[in-house]
């Protein structure tokens, strides 16, 4: 069969991942998986709030609602509508306008909602600035409609660089994605980080002779610790879109839901909610999923028990620090990207496989010499774990 050229690309690209997994179950199988301390995977461990069964039972339970069948592309209207009242009160405090439904579109997840949106806004030539260290999908994400990912860089403590941002701004500019909190670093950015990347695009947006758009990924807005608030972006510039899901926060990853906001105070805004819209259709989502829809928008209040992820990060911050790894202490998330001992992070990443640590390289993020650890297995695995990258650290250094 005939493979597409682009799609051969990629699945070459993706071997790295997929050698990593595979290696992490042949570990697993060798050692027993209670023995490989698996700190690769994003895939959040702990049970949705204790309220998420009943309030699934109960709209199942009411046979007038016809919850099954399709619906407005952008979701149930009710929904939004809900939807849109939690968001003025979270992310768009100081708006000239309110947040209105129509400003809401339900999605498959935080990817299908960057999905939709890079859809609606990239041609073939269109390129997307994300700021180094990011979530490697994104270049699928923007690939998917012929676009091409620029890294812009942070700083050595992972705060946005606005001259690298701008540095790399040109005609064929389409977006910035930022993500805060960061996956890999946990980074949180400040309101003045914001309003710094807001006057910037602003700017440049002039000189270019198109607006850019700011697109900010949020799944991980619940997930800020030691009292971090997360700000929001639409302050800070009128054309900007939040994407989010409620799988990190709701540890609802495999039921894939999320949403799109965009920014009221868009000039146009209903041009490109129309062609998001659409797009959420013709991408082959057609809508998000109708159950889930019904019962995030329930538990918009809620969220998993923060405060193990918080333990677990205190924990694996603390030992690692004591045994000699530099580190910056996430402000969020649940993960930790500390400097690699050595230069080679690939070579690193091997190191602690000797010990039965699964780790992702910062070079799958475009940064590398660091590695990302994601906290998503229980204290006593994460306690357990800490001789081995004592013996990692150790074997590093002497080579
Ligand atoms: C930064 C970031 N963005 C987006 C996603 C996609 O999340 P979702 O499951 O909501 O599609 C993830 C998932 O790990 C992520 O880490």
């Amino acid at each position: 069969m005939r493979i597409s050229q682009r799609m051969t690309q990629a699945v070459l690209g993706g071997s790295m991942v997929r050698r990593m997994f595979e290696e992490g179950v042949r570990l697993k199988t060798a050692h027993g998986q209670e023995n490989v301390f698996d700190f690769s995977l994003g895939n959040p461990d702990l049970a949705p709030p204790a309220r998420f069964n009943e309030v699934v039972k109960t709209i199942l339970r009411d046979e007038t609602t016809r919850i099954h069948g399709y619906m407005n592309n952008a979701g149930w209207a009710d929904v939004r509508e809900k939807m849109a009242a939690y968001l003025n009160k979270t992310i768009g405090q100081g708006l000239a306008k309110p947040i209105g439904p129509d400003n809401v579109i339900m999605t498959v997840g935080a990817a299908g909602a960057m999905n939709t949106v890079l859809k609606a806004i990239l041609d073939p030539d269109s390129t997307v600035i994300a700021l180094a260290p990011y979530f490697m999908e994104y270049n699928y994400y923007v690939s998917n409609h012929g676009g091409q990912v620029v890294a812009a860089q942070t700083d050595s403590a992972f705060r946005p660089d606005i001259g690298s941002l701008v540095e790399k701004i040109n005609s064929t500019t389409a977006a910035v994605i930022i993500n805060s909190p960061n996956n890999p670093t946990g980074v949180i950015y400040t309101p003045e980080e914001l309003a710094a990347i807001g006057a910037a695009l602003t700017e440049n947006s002039k000189k270019i002779g198109h607006p850019i758009l700011l697109i900010s990924d949020e799944p991980y807005r619940k997930l800020a610790f030691h009292g971090g608030a997360v700000p929001s972006v639409f302050k800070a510039y009128p054309y900007s879109v939040v994407v989010n899901s409620f799988s990190k926060d709701l540890s609802l990853a495999g039921e894939r839901i999320g949403y799109a906001a965009v920014n009221p105070d868009m000039p146009d805004a209903g041009a490109l909610i129309g062609a998001m819209v659409l797009a959420n259709r013709i991408l082959g989502f057609v809508n998000a999923p109708s159950l889930m829809q019904k019962v995030a928008v329930e538990l918009l209040e809620e969220s998993v028990d923060l405060d193990i992820y918080r333990r677990r990060q205190d924990i694996l911050v603390t030992e690692l620090a004591r045994l000699g790894y530099e580190l910056v202490k996430p402000e969020g998330t649940f993960y930790l990207f500390p400097k690699s001992p050595i230069e080679d992070d690939l070579a690193f990443i091997d190191i602690l496989r000797e010990q039965l640590i699964l780790a992702v390289p910062g070079t799958g993020f475009g940064r590398s010499g660091y590695f990302r650890l994601s906290l998503c297995l229980n204290e006593a695995m994460i306690k357990a774990s800490i001789p081995g990258f004592a013996k990692a650290f150790a074997k590093a250094k002497s080579v």
